[in-house]
């Protein structure tokens, strides 16, 4: 190969945003029907606030707004395939994509659904390289969306304290690896037989084929959070091991890590327990709470708005879900346009102006 030729085929990040919905609750508004307080909260979580839909809006929802803003980002106006992963699709039949790439204006392209629970944007990032360096697709859009308002019971206080509403998007070109923006090395991974810890009991063909009535909590999702914590807080490191070996790359060329938002004190077990300085752990958790498929390329359009991510920085995602699966990511983050709006006011968050993180 001549010593200009360029490196081997890989996707290339070219377009981010995040959209939360712009309805704020507190953990002071959650303690008023809930046993708990803002103290438990914020110290077992990290949590202070997350956002959620309003009655009658859906995942797809959450996804357009922040597909159409990372197309923006991306100054695209057409893509080969639109991935959606999501826990929460509007309906279990058909998947939620099509209808978000119709919305969209993006008809036509492939679109399909990843299950993944919150390792979903990892496992998603993989299968959009996959179609574009298999030469199936030039570009994806791949949005992360949950809505996990909707299926969590609103007075389960350990659960509703956690997660919030989100969608964060990328855009995904053809390129090659030696680029800025090219994703990978991967490690993926799952192990079925804890599949009990995280679940949503009804809806699916295991209970509809028994032909039992169903009771109103398995409708609702439910997750034996102390054992969740202790896999994730092993799994998560594990993997991110995993794949800083198998790229060649050591603790120290990470300058940020971006682990899936489920909990601060998880991120900063792992944190540790890898050896980084806390500052280089990307969070915000504490704003959001635990947004699912949505919390890394919320955190990662976050991180650009607040130019806390710069290009060159070299990038490690990882995230930990039910299933169990895990998954992580390396790359080097790309010069993009960020819009961040007007200027936020002193110790305000972009979510208090308005919507839009970054696009
Ligand atoms: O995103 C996918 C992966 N998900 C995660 O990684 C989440 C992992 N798990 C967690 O983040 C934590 O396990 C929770 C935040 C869910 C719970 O925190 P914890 O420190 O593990 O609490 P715990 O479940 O061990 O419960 C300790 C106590 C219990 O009371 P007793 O039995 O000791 O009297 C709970 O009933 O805290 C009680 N508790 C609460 N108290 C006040 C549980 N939820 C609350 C609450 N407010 N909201």
């Amino acid at each position: 190969m001549p010593d200009n030729a360029p490196g081997p085929a890989a996707a290339v990040l070219c377009g981010l945003a995040g959209w939360v919905p712009p309805r704020v609750v507190t953990n002071e508004e959650l303690a008023e029907r809930l046993d708990t307080d803002d103290a438990w909260i914020r110290t077992r979580t990290g949590i202070r606030r997350r956002h959620v839909i309003e009655p009658g809006q859906a995942t797809s929802d959450l996804a357009v707004e922040a597909g159409c803003r990372a197309l923006r980002s991306a100054g695209a106006d057409s893509v080969d395939a639109v991935i959606v992963t999501t826990t929460t699709p509007d309906r279990p039949c058909p998947a939620t994509a099509p209808t978000v790439a119709a919305r969209l204006g993006l008809a036509g392209a492939a679109a399909f659904d990843v299950g993944a629970v919150c390792t979903g944007f990892v496992y998603g990032l993989a299968t959009a390289a996959g179609l574009i360096t298999s030469g199936v697709a030039g570009r994806v859009l791949l949005i992360g969306a949950d809505a996990y308002s909707t299926i969590v019971d609103p007075l389960d206080r350990a659960n509703a304290i956690i997660f919030g509403d989100g969608a964060g998007a990328v855009v995904l070109r053809a390129g090659h690896a030696d680029e800025p923006g090219a994703v990978g090395r991967f490690d993926l991974g799952s192990d079925g037989a804890h599949e009990d810890l995280i679940t949503v009991a009804a809806g699916g063909s295991r209970q509809r084929s028994t032909g039992d009535e169903v009771r109103r909590g398995d409708r609702h999702f439910a997750m034996r959070g102390n054992e969740v914590y202790r896999h994730a807080v092993t799994r998560t490191a594990e993997s991110a091991r995993t794949v800083l070996r198998t790229a060649g790359w050591t603790i120290d060329d990470v300058d940020r890590f971006v682990p899936h938002q489920a909990n601060l004190r998880i991120l900063h077990s792992v944190t540790d327990d890898l050896g980084l300085p806390r500052e280089r752990c990307v969070a915000n958790v504490d704003s959001v709470g635990n947004t699912g498929a949505a919390s890394i390329p919320l955190a990662l359009a976050d991180a650009a708005a607040r130019q806390t991510l710069r290009p060159g920085d070299r990038l490690l995602l990882t995230a930990f879900g039910g299933g169990l699966t895990w998954g992580s990511c390396l790359l080097t983050w790309p010069e993009m346009a960020v819009h961040t709006g007007p200027e936020p006011a002193p110790h305000t968050h972009p979510h208090d102006r308005g919507e839009e993180t970054a696009s």
